[in-house]
């Protein structure tokens, strides 16, 4: 997360993200493990006995025993009853020769279609003991906890012990290494945490499954010495270990294993590629390798010649380089290839001619997230068996080749933010083809009608491209297994359809953003009932909305109609049993009152619209959950209501430029949330209200109305977070109290154009944000889309992220008197100063050149005296420069700097000379400098100094950098999912 400030309920959401991507790795895990464990053996032992065959007392006690010390909420143990046989109880297995209980299956979970089901708990009795023939033991997918007890190490029969999935915890009984039977071991997903080491793994000779995944060995760094000693090991699985990375170039395997075939160690701390070569000595037998998610870097090395039986290979999330090799070209059966989100940088085509000899089994290709250069290889067409191809986020460029219809097969075709060019290509006889993702490519033709063909097509992605196409009904032929489509950012990309079209499909998500569809409303949204998101900004609509779509539109998580043209009234959806938390309808023709939210509304955006009339409606109702409200750029006015203690949850508040008038309401100040008031150019008057409460404020701009009164000693005091301060304009008055000067952050501080009077604090130097050159981000981190409007010389200009860069004091036009202080002279990240139009005195403070990243300094108009300071030639950066009109004497110091500047930053100062300007200095030679031109008298003119720096430096925050943070919290970027999800479970 970019943003770190905000209010508990982003991190409730994200919580509640990280939960869901949790069980759906919980789920991915599980269902891969299942599966190939269902090839082992060991599973398939059903509890059958001869009828004839009773138990013996003796282990029924046994059994009894153990029961006692269970908990079985859900009554699966109910057979478990002492008149019956227990070769007949539910979970045992006897010897059909000699009635011997030999087999133990508790692992219920997978038989039980109950939800309810509760996993067995409590302790493992040590009367186990007393079954001496027990040689399959499974508590798996249980609620045991407390150590894994030690007597386990004492059933010396045992082949099959299955303790995944439970609670246990501490570190795992080096006694279980006495299982010298023992074929299948699995102790995975447990609370086990850093064995010091795995030694005891080594004495299970008969081993051939082990799976211990998601236990942590951090600090068994003899492992792989451990782990290749099991001769007739087949399975090993140890995901997410946390394995400590060792160089295994000087090892010895050539002793291991040879019967390998499953070899997982993905979510480790593997660095070194020596890894490879364990990999390369143990067997041709390998039928699948998992080394995703560590940190293996350098290029794969030839290692994969002898591995004629390999069908998947997963080296995903690595630091990988260069291509992929050779020794590729034998993997002949090859059907899984995972090489994303590494650093391959190859041409795509030369990788891809060494996997041909996987020609017809390869079913997964996924190769996204690396820097894969080129064009598509026309060659991987002839994949004939490919389902699943993902070379999404390369450098690919070209168009698609023509021979796409070969890939029968295809069911996800993901290609997006690489530079594609051409148009979609004929997609004729892909009838499997579900997800089609082209978005940010360069794609600037047409789209193949036979997209209309694709029966199976589910999700289609060509936004930001440049598709010429008009889209008409054949495109959606025979799509009627749509449901999600996006292809905004396509500026000529426009809708022919009828007006009272019914497409085959029931869309979840639409996004047509930045397309041509109007003028008219496309009608046919409405038949959409099961819309999710709907987005049809700057869509060229200029229409009004059918009342119906307001039904439509209340279920969607957020409504953007922004920048179009559409007119009418914004209906009253408190009526309407509304759940919609956004609305952004921002630059429309939206008129009439705004009416009461509905109460769980989170966001509503209505700026720049013509809406009217004062806000008393809003009081109707409560929306304690409305985070931002922007009603700024409209044709409101009256007098606020004073009803804002039932938006207590306002992060963002603007109003600006409208036509309210009265006081600034009381309840602004139960606002304990906010960040961001914008109440600038309305007519606001009398004095503020207190918000001292509001300690979360960081923008403030009243400017531009005409609120009077002092500014209060709280400002400095309480609003310890503020960035920007803006009163400009208004009719304050007082002097500027000491206070100002606690603010730690303040960037941009503008009290210009009021009547402040009295001298300027002598402790401005104490703003930190403004005594260092330095540019680092303080306690704020900025949101990615943050933008803040800046009036530069009369000029608008957007500043993002680089905002912090800021530092300006802006105190013109007030009643100033005093000098300027000295210690303004160590502000030295100060870059824009303006204290013009006062009736300061004195003499501009000697070391003034300290601030050499000064780039606007304006002391026009006031009275200063004496020189300029010498030092006026260190200000290297200074950009805009006003000192005219004062009494400032003697000669004008020289650099080429100053040079740049012409007689109006200078003049109507009686005494200054230079070759700036008329008066040349005495000394100097006079006339024929190019530099002096015209003959100014004594620039006295009203416009030259306005010229200069007025409108000045005028800072308008735009709301809009909260639509970004808001969607950071209901979106987390799949990207970060897996670590996430590993931090999680490491905090188990
Ligand atoms: C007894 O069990 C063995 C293996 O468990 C099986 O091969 C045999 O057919 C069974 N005998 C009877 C009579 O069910
Ligand atoms: C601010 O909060 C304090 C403590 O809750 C309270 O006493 C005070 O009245 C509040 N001030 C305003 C202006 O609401």
């Amino acid at each position: 997360m970019q943003f770190v400030v905000m209010s508990g309920r982003s991190s409730i959401h994200s919580g509640f993200v990280l939960a869901w991507l949790l069980v759906l790795w919980l789920v991915i895990v599980w269902s891969a493990a299942i599966c190939c464990c269902s090839s082992s053996a060991a599973r398939n032992i059903s509890p059958s006995n001869d009828v004839n065959v009773r138990c013996m007392e003796r282990e029924k006690h046994a059994l009894l025993q153990f029961k006692q010390r269970l908990v079985d909420d859900s009554n699966a143990l109910a057979s478990w009853e002492s008149k019956e046989d227990c070769c007949k109880w539910r979970g045992i297995a006897c010897d059909n020769q000699t009635g011997h209980v030999n087999v133990i299956r508790l692992d219920f979970y997978h038989d039980s279609s109950d939800f309810n089901y509760t996993p067995l708990r409590g302790e493992i009795s040590p009367s186990l003991l007393e079954l001496p023939y027990l040689y399959y033991l499974d508590l798996g997918f249980n609620d045991f906890s407390g150590t894994i007890p030690k007597f386990i190490g004492s059933l010396s029969r045992l082949k099959v012990l299955e303790l995944g999935s439970n609670s246990f915890s501490g570190s795992i009984p080096p006694q279980l290494g006495n299982l010298s039977n023992l074929h299948t071991l699995d102790l995975s997903w447990n609370f086990v945490f850093t064995s010091e080491n795995i030694e005891w793994v080594s004495q299970l000779s008969s081993l051939r499954y082990l799976n211990m995944s998601f236990l942590n060995f951090c600090r068994a760094v003899n492992w792989p010495q451990s782990i290749s000693q099991l001769l007739s090991l087949i399975e090993l699985r140890l995901i997410s270990c946390d394995l400590p990375d060792v160089d295994m170039a000087s090892l010895s395997f050539t002793n291991s294993s040879t019967s390998l075939q499953v070899f997982h160690l993905s979510g480790n701390f593997l660095i070194s590629s020596s890894i490879f070569y364990w990999i390369g000595n143990v067997s041709r037998n390998l039928v699948s390798i998992g080394l995703s998610y560590n940190r293996i870097k350098g290029t794969i090395p030839d290692v994969f010649t002898n591995m004629d039986s390999l069908l998947t290979l997963d080296l995903s999330s690595n630091q990988l380089e260069g291509g992929i090799p050779k020794s590729f070209r034998s993997l002949c059966r090859l059907e899984n290839l995972y090489l994303y989100s590494n650093n391959f940088s190859d041409r795509l085509e030369q990788s891809i001619g060494n996997l041909s000899c996987a020609q017809d089994t390869l079913k997964s290709l996924y190769l996204r997230d690396n820097l894969w250069w080129g064009s598509f290889p026309d060659d991987l067409t002839r994949f004939v068996s490919l389902e699943e191809l993902h070379i999404d986020n390369a450098i690919m460029s070209g168009s698609l080749p023509e021979s796409f219809q070969q890939l029968s097969q295809l069911r996800t075709l993901s290609l997006g933010h690489n530079r594609l060019s051409g148009s979609f290509p004929d997609v004729t006889g892909l009838a499997l083809l579900s997800s089609i993702d082209l978005s940010y490519n360069q794609l600037n033709g047409s789209l193949h009608d036979s997209l209309g063909q694709l029966s199976s097509l589910a999700r289609i992605d060509l936004s930001r491209n440049s598709l010429n196409v008009v889209l008409t009904e054949a495109h959606f032929l025979n799509l009627s297994k749509l449901q999600y489509v996006d292809v905004s950012y396509n500026p000529a990309f426009s809708f022919h359809v009828s007006l009272s079209w019914n497409p085959p499909f029931q869309l979840y998500d639409l996004k047509m953003a930045s397309c041509k569809v109007g003028p008219a409303f496309p009608k046919w949204t409405l038949t959409q009932r099961e819309l999710s998101t709907l987005d049809l900004s700057n869509a060229g609509i200029s229409d009004s909305i059918p009342d119906n779509f307001w039904d439509l539109a209340c279920s969607l998580p957020l409504l953007n109609l922004s920048i179009n043209q559409i007119h009418g009234k914004f209906p009253n959806l408190s009526s309407r049993n509304c759940s919609i938390p956004s609305i952004d309808l921002r630059s429309n023709r939206f008129s009439g009152a705004v009416p009461p939210f509905h109460t769980n509304v989170g966001a509503v955006w209505l700026s720049k619209n013509k809406f009217s009339g004062d806000l008393s409606s809003i009081c109707s109702t409560q929306a304690p959950e409305l985070l931002i409200l922007d009603l700024s750029d409209n044709l409101l006015s009256g007098e606020l209501p004073n009803c804002w203690v039932q938006f207590q949850g306002l992060v963002a508040l603007n109003l600006a430029n409208n036509s309210f008038s009265g006081k600034i309401p009381s309840s602004f100040g139960s606002l304990k949330s906010l960040y961001q008031l914008q109440l600038q150019r309305n007519n606001f008057s009398g004095e503020l209200p207190s918000l001292e409460n509001c300690t979360e404020l960081a923008f403030v701009d009243l400017g531009f109305n005409n609120l009077s009164g002092k500014i209060q000693a709280w400002i400095g005091s309480s609003l310890k977070k503020l960035l920007v301060l803006q009163l400009r304009s208004n009719h304050f008055s007082g002097s500027i109290p000491t206070s100002i000067c606690s603010l730690p952050f303040i960037r941009v501080l503008d009290l210009s154009q009021n009547n402040i009077s009295g001298a300027l604090p002598h402790c401005l130097n104490n703003l930190t944000a403004f005594s260092s050159v330095s540019q680092e981000v303080d306690y704020l981190s900025y949101p990615s889309d943050f933008v803040l409007q800046l009036i530069w010389k009369g000029a608008e200009t957007e500043y993002g992220k680089n905002f912090r860069y800021l530092r300006s004091i802006d105190i013109s036009s007030n009643n100033l008197t005093g000098v300027i202080p000295e210690n303004i002279t160590y502000m030295l990240g100060l870059r824009s100063l303006n204290l013009s139009r006062n009736s300061l005195t004195g003499v501009i403070p000697e070391k003034f050149g300290q601030l050499e990243v000064l780039e606007v300094l304006d002391l026009s108009r006031n009275h200063l005296s004496g020189s300029i300071p010498d030092s006026f030639r260190n200000l290297h950066s200074i950009a805009v420069l006003n000192l005219s009109i004062n009494n400032l004497s003697g000669r004008i110091p020289s650099s080429t700097q100053l040079l740049t500047f012409t007689e109006s930053s200078f003049a109507g100062n009686v005494g200054l000379c230079g070759p700036q300007l008329t008066t040349k200095c005495r000394g100097d030679r006079s006339s024929e400098d190019p530099k002096v031109t015209g003959s100014t008298e004594s620039g006295e003119s009203e416009n030259d100094s306005d010229g200069f720096i007025t409108p000045g430096f005028y800072v308008g925050i735009g709301i809009g950098f909260l639509i970004g943070f808001v969607g950071v919290c209901l979106a987390l970027p799949p990207e970060t999912s897996w670590r996430y999800v590993q931090q999680c479970l490491r905090q188990r």
